[in-house]
């Protein structure tokens, strides 16, 4: 496995590739990255992994400066995993202008996270180009756990008609439920116990929906019963394109929330 740390380095390694499969993250990988890394090997000849926490993405007074990290921990990972190159580039690498070129997501897509997050799809826009660009890949993979994530990267692919397949992932979760996220290790005891409400909240929505409930406001109020206690940013029902619908439709149904729990965002969502 070779770990490359500049454009350079890259640019010569994937010279030497035929097809690739990328998945970018941003470190302190767990089993929801390892899925994707696994997913990626399966359908790829070679894989590329990349490594990187953006700054961009991040608001001012989010959690940058103390962002886990663990780039021995993530190394061994990638390694027995079989991935061919990890990417680990510096800010200044990737970002060589003091004046940048950025991009807005389309507004259509936003609400929800970029309320809470208003400049956050800028940033990650800005670095999933970038990497496309010197990565090159054939497939690219993303989890459904960062659902709005994922729908803002597929439409910079159909708007800016890059050759890239984008392959969304399954929601990993922990034996408890809770969907897998780098930033679960800040939760107490105590509060990882009362995350543990947003995917049974999921659960019981789900299983209204199995019963027949199509009305997305009973179906709400099911899944906020059971928030009861915890600071909801939004628990939403909408289609692919994040409209609100009355009736949930099988197929193209979204049920997304956001939940704070101490000082952790914690997101989830379920696909109908
Ligand atoms: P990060 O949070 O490290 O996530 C990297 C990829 O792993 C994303 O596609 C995310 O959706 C996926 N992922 C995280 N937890 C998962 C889980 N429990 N199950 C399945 N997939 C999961 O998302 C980012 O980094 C960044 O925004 C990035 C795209 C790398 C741009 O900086």
């Amino acid at each position: 496995m070779q770990v490359l740390h500049t454009y350079q380095e890259l640019q010569v390694f994937r010279k030497s590739l035929d097809s690739v499969g990328f998945v970018p993250t941003m470190g302190a990988l767990h089993p929801g990255h390892a899925s994707l890394i696994t997913r990626s090997k399966q359908e790829n000849p070679q894989t590329i992994v990349s490594i990187f926490v953006n700054p961009t993405q991040f608001g001012p007074n989010e959690d940058l400066s103390r962002y886990p990290r663990d780039l021995e921990a993530d190394l061994k990972l990638c390694q027995s995993l079989g991935v061919d190159g990890v990417f680990v580039p510096t800010v200044a690498e990737l970002y060589p202008f003091e004046h940048a070129i950025t991009l807005n997501p389309a507004s259509d897509l936003l609400g929800h996270e970029a309320e809470h997050r208003p400049t956050h799809f800028n940033g990650v826009l800005q670095v999933v180009l970038k990497l496309f660009n010197l990565v090159c890949p054939q497939k690219a993979y993303f989890g459904k756990k960062d659902a709005q994530q994922l729908l803002h990267v597929q439409r910079l692919v159909a708007d800016f008609f890059l050759e890239i397949e984008i392959v969304p992932c399954e929601i990993v979760r922990d034996h408890d439920g809770l969907a897998l996220s780098s930033r679960n290790v800040y939760l107490s005891a105590s509060q990882r116990q009362e995350a543990l409400k947003i995917p049974q909240a999921l659960e019981r929505m789900q299983i209204a929906y199995q019963q027949g409930m199509r009305d997305t406001a009973s179906l709400i109020r099911i899944g906020l019963d059971t928030l009861q206690g915890l600071e909801v940013h939004y628990l939403s029902i909408c289609n692919h394109n994040l409209e609100p619908l009355a009736q949930v439709k099988s197929n193209q149904t979204l049920i997304l929330c956001a939940v704070q729990v101490g000082q952790v965002r914690l997101l989830d969502n379920l696909w109908v």
